[in-house]
């Protein structure tokens, strides 16, 4: 057996561009929208096969690529279908046995309204509020019911300089002295993508039973917890930050958990390295500037 190909689909997407930055120097193959896109299950069987005829080295795939954007997957909601939920699949389907799957998913699999317990367990039954929760679960199913030996990991509310997202938006708000207002009443594990990235490479590397695991960083906050923690980085006026409830907050298409904290028993079980506490790397990427 030859050596290791990756192949990052999403490549264009926040997590896919930092996988690759971590993988310099490895044979990587990149698979964007241009290459082929994930609603259309043909070009996807048909572009997997012309890449793994480029070489016999095995493949370790994997799939970055999702409609993230929650409120977005409620209004194109067939779209969201194919992409977290079919094309996941179809991927697993196309590899060769002597390929590996690692495919993304998420904290909003879980439903968290019935108020704040423990964090959930890798095996904990799943229970979506949105389509793109919903999506995004299915997706797992036919990642795992296509290929029992993949690995499927959940992470939840990724941050990083890079990549326009909440952590950037409550940063540079408060950097213009505008107020924001976020709410306390969603709990769950920020996580930097870098942070993330190194644990993908390390699961891949160490390739412990396959399944579902968790991979975040440590602790757990509100968003509120966040902007306030950002705002205590930079020295901003405390009152700029208003805590408020959802129900307070502008009404947005999909239903958020309230409490979506990710159990990390499978991975710490697995003796994958932990992620350090999330305000680590949330001072790191505050005081970086976005790249847009
Ligand atoms: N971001 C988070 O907070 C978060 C939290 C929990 C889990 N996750 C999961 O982590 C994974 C990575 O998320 P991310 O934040 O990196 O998302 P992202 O930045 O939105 O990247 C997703 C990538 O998927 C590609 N894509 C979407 N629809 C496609 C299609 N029809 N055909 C081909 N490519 C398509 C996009 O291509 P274009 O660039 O061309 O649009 C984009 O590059 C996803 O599985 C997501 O569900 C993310």
């Amino acid at each position: 057996m030859g050596r290791t190909r990756w192949l990052i689909v999403g490549a264009a997407g926040r997590v896919g561009r930092v996988l690759i930055a971590a993988l310099e120097g490895q044979p990587v193959r990149t698979w964007t929208r241009q290459d082929a896109d994930l609603t259309d299950r043909d070009r996807v069987l048909a572009t997997l096969a012309a890449i793994r005829d480029e070489s016999t080295d095995p493949l370790i795939c994997i799939n970055t690529a999702a409609v993230a954007d929650v409120d977005g997957a409620e209004k194109d909601s067939r779209t969201a279908v194919s992409v977290n939920g079919q094309a996941p699949g179809w991927l697993a389907e196309g590899l060769s046995d002597a390929d590996l799957m690692v495919h993304l998913s998420t904290d909003y699999v879980f439903g968290g309204n019935s108020g704040p317990t423990a964090p959930y367990d890798e095996d904990a039954p799943t229970a979506p509020l949105s389509v793109y929760g919903t999506t995004k679960r299915d997706g797992e199913n036919a990642v795992l019911s296509a290929r029992p030996d993949s690995y499927v990991v959940r992470t939840s509310w990724v941050f990083d300089a890079d990549k326009p997202n909440y952590v950037t938006l409550f940063r540079d708000r408060l950097l213009a002295g505008d107020p924001i207002e976020a709410v306390t009443d969603q709990v769950s594990r920020p996580t930097a993508t870098t942070d993330l990235v190194a644990g993908l490479l390390a699961l891949c590397s160490r390739r412990p039973d396959s399944g579902i695991y968790h991979c975040a960083n440590g602790g757990q906050a509100s968003r509120y917890d966040v902007a306030s923690a950002i705002g205590a980085e930079l020295g901003a006026d405390p009152c700029l930050v208003r805590a408020i409830r959802t129900d307070q907050a502008p009404r947005r298409p999909a239903i958020r958990p309230a409490y979506s904290v990710l159990g990390l028993r499978r991975w710490q079980e697995a003796g994958l390295p932990e992620l350090r506490s999330w305000r680590i790397p949330l001072r790191e990427v505050i005081l970086r500037p976005s790249l847009g």
